[in-house]
C-alpha cells in the first residue's frame, strides 16, 4: 500500500462514482483533493470525510484551467471522470486532454481514467464510443510521451446498474413492466458503480508500477431482459414483465428526457446491435470479493422501485 506521502486529486468527485472514490481514499487515510463545482453540495456530501483532515476541496469547473493547474500541482495521482457537454461531442476529449496534460506536467505520476466498454466493442461507431475513444487516445499519447514517469490506467465499465433509476423506476412502479427496444433475449452487461469506485480505490492505493497501462473492462454479469424481469419479480415480490417497444418510441422517450439526437440514436443502436461488455469475474482479484450481481444491487436499492 502507498504511504501517506501520496496525494490524490479527484475530478468528478461529487458524482456517483467519484464520491465512492473519495470515501474509499479517505478510509485509507490518503490525502485527497476533491475538485468540485458546487462547494455547498460537496460540504454536505463529505461532512464526515472533511472532519478527518485528509480531504480538501478545490472549487472549479472544466473551463477553469488556471485553478485546476495550480491545484493539481503537488499531487501524485489523478482520478479523471468527465461528463460530456451534449452540445459539443469533442468536449470530453478536450477536457481530458487538457486536464491530463496539465496533471502530468505538474508531476502527477498516475492517471486513472473512467472510460467505457464501448471503446473496444464500438470504437468511434456511435457517440458514446466516440467520446471515450478520442479521450483515451489523447491520454495514451500523453502517457507514452514520457513512459518512464507517466502511468495510465483505464477503467472501461459496462452499463451502470444505476441507469435503471433513470429508465425503469416509473414503468416498474406504475405498470409492473420493464420497457426497452431490445429483444427479450438480448443481453446487457451490468456493473454496480460501487464496484467501479472500489476498483479505482485499489488502483489508486497500490503501487503505480503494478497497474501501469492496465485496461480493466468491468462487467458484473450479463443478463437478458427475460432474466432481468425475473430478478425484479423476485426482489419486489410481484410479477414484472418485459415489454419490447419500437426503436422510434425509445428514441422519442430519450429525447423527451433531454438526450441529444446523437446520444439517443446511439442508445437505440446499442439496443439493436447487441454490443455488450464482457462479464469480468476476474476483477475479484483486485477488490478481494466478487462483483455485485444485479439481484444484489436491486435488493440494496429496492425502495426506489416500490
Ligand atoms: N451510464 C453508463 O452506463 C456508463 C457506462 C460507461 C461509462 N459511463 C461514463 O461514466 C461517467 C459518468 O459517471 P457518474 O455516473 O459517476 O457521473 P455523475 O454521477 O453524473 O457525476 C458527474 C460528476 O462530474 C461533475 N461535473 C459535471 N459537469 C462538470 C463541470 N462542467 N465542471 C466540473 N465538474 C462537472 C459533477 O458535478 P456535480 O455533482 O456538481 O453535478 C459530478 O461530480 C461518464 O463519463 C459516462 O460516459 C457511463
Amino acid at each position: 500500500m502507498s504511504t501517506n506521502k501520496e496525494r490524490i486529486f479527484v475530478v468528478g468527485a461529487t458524482g456517483d462514482i467519484g464520491s465512492g472514490v473519495v470515501r474509499g481514499l479517505i478510509k485509507n487515510r490518503i490525502d485527497t483533493t476533491a475538485y468540485v463545482r458546487d462547494e455547498a453540495k460537496a460540504k454536505d456530501l463529505f461532512k464526515n470525510e472533511l472532519l478527518t483532515g485528509h480531504l480538501s476541496l478545490v472549487i472549479g469547473t472544466y473551463s477553469s484551467n488556471e485553478i485546476y493547474a495550480k491545484a493539481v500541482e503537488g499531487h501524485t495521482r489523478l482520478f479523471l471522470l468527465v461528463i460530456v457537454d451534449p452540445k459539443r461531442p469533442t468536449s470530453m476529449s478536450d477536457v481530458k486532454g487538457t486536464f491530463g496534460k496539465l496533471a502530468y506536467e505538474k508531476g502527477v505520476r498516475q492517471i486513472v481514467d473512467l472510460s467505457s466498454f464501448t471503446v473496444r466493442s464500438a470504437g468511434k461507431q456511435g457517440i458514446i464510443g466516440y467520446l471515450h475513444t478520442t479521450s483515451e487516445e489523447k491520454l495514451w499519447t500523453l502517457a507514452d510521451e514520457k513512459s518512464d514517469t507517466r502511468s495510465l490506467v483505464v477503467l472501461r465499465p459496462g452499463a451502470f446498474m444505476s441507469n435503471q433509476f433513470i429508465y425503469d423506476v416509473q414503468p416498474v412502479k406504475h405498470l409492473n413492466k420493464l420497457i426497452s427496444s431490445e429483444s427479450l433475449s438480448a443481453l446487457t452487461t451490468w456493473i454496480d458503480t460501487k464496484d467501479i469506485s472500489d476498483c479505482a480505490v485499489v488502483v489508486l492505493t497500490e503501487p503505480i508500477e503494478k497497474h501501469d497501462r492496465c485496461v480493466y473492462e468491468m462487467g458484473g454479469e450479463s443478463v437478458s431482459n427475460e432474466q432481468r424481469a425475473t430478478i425484479f419479480s423476485k426482489v419486489l415480490g410481484k410479477a414484472i414483465t418485459y415489454e419490447q417497444q419500437s426503436v422510434e418510441t425509445l428514441y422519442k422517450m430519450l429525447i423527451s428526457h433531454g438526450a441529444s439526437h446523437a446520444f439517443a440514436y446511439d442508445i437505440v443502436s446499442l439496443t439493436s446491435e447487441n454490443i455488450v461488455a464482457n462479464p469480468t469475474p476476474q476483477l475479484s482479484i483486485l477488490i478481494n470479493r466478487p462483483l455485485h450481481t444485479l439481484e444484489e444491487w436491486l435488493q440494496e436499492n429496492v425502495k426506489a422501485f416500490q
